[in-house]
């Protein structure tokens, strides 16, 4: 049994309008979401103990999220991840978009679909929440509708993403959160095990652009097929930390994809997905100077995500599985979080 339940969360300046928030309750699993950006602001699962514990980064109040920050468990859209110089061209037309990271777009543009207010509605065991993205928005082609549906069975929380649009647009959605099985606020990620079932991975030009060459995991750090602690697996290979999308096996049909497990609190989180990949992401670029909820102050690989996503820049690559949603068609991919 899930109960769900709403409130208010803040009024946005400017007369922008009041978020909501809801509440997601099982028995294994205590989600809050609100109305702007489809955010999760926090996500209690239960340690080995039976003690629920805050695992995702965020902020205490709405001002947090208004103000620029790296995304914490927000919905990417219209596309997220990279698209190189923010060009791309499709049924003949070239498009251009703002350019905000490096000489790139990424997750989206200015105002991407983090920083808008949706439309709520109470669905069975959880929320759905609707955008339209007018035709032009943020440079894309095309009105977009958008429904982002949030559910809680027992341990398990499902995104879905549904989408149409009346011209022919790259699309990639995806939820943005920063996970630390440890509880949110721990120093680091080090003491977390994890496993992706990706054999090939996708390098990435100084930008961090893929390169478009599709790369064989065997040999390299991003061998994550079977379980490695980050801590050993960044010391031996020397790496900055995990910032790439990971090539699953399958394109279309739901497949595991990884499993992140703390052994000290005794958390599991496993990811599955019908999305064709999944950005692992070791919050490299965090570095003390947001003040989160609580207080807590995100260091360097205080977190993770797992993005699961199309392949990034795949607008422009012809030879990634295909990110387009066409007019009559409709974008429909699901992700599951399971906790044990
Ligand atoms: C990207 C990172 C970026 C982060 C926050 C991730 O999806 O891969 O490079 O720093 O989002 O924008």
């Amino acid at each position: 049994m899930t109960s769900v339940s709403r409130d208010v969360f803040g009024i946005l300046p400017g007369g922008g309008g009041t978020v909501e928030r809801f509440h997601l309750e099982s028995e294994h699993l205590k989600a809050d979401i609100i109305s702007y950006g489809c955010i999760i602001t926090r996500l209690e699962t239960k340690d080995k103990h039976g003690n629920f514990t805050d695992i995702v980064l965020g902020f205490d109040d709405l001002e947090g999220y208004v103000n620029k920050h790296p995304y914490f468990g927000a919905v990417i859209g219209r596309v997220a991840n990279r698209i190189a110089n923010g060009k791309f061209t499709v049924d003949g037309k070239d498009y251009e978009l703002a350019i905000n990271n490096g000489p790139n777009s990424i997750h989206g543009g200015i105002k991407g679909f983090d920083k808008v207010l949706w439309t709520p509605e109470m669905v069975e065991n959880g929320v759905c929440f609707f955008h339209t993205s007018a035709d032009g928005d943020e440079g894309y082609p095309g009105e977009l509708k958008v429904w982002v549906t949030y559910t809680v069975d027992g341990s398990k929380l499902t995104v879905n993403y549904r989408a149409q649009s009346t011209k022919v647009t790259p699309i990639n959605l995806t939820n943005h959160s920063y996970f630390n099985l440890a509880g949110q606020g721990s120093s680091d990620i080090y003491g977390h095990e994890v496993s992706i079932d990706a054999d090939h991975y996708l390098p990435v030009d100084d930008t961090m652009i893929p390169t478009g060459e599709v790369a064989s995991v065997v040999g390299t750090c991003f061998d994550l097929r079977k379980p490695v602690m980050l801590e050993s697996r960044i010391e031996k290979f020397q790496i900055n930390g995990f910032d790439h999308n990971f090539c699953l096996r399958v394109e279309k049909e739901p497949q595991h994809c990884a499993r992140v497990h703390h052994p000290s609190s005794g958390r599991v989180l496993s990811v599955s997905t019908t999305q064709p990949g999944v950005q692992f992401y070791t919050a490299n670029f965090l570095d003390g100077s947001l003040k989160g909820k609580g207080g807590a102050v995100y260091q360097k690989h205080s977190a993770f995500c797992l993005e699961t996503q199309a392949w990034p820049d795949a607008v422009n690559k012809p030879q990634f599985p295909s990110a387009l949603l066409y007019p009559g068609e409709e974008y429909n991919h699901t992700t599951w979080f399971e906790f044990a």
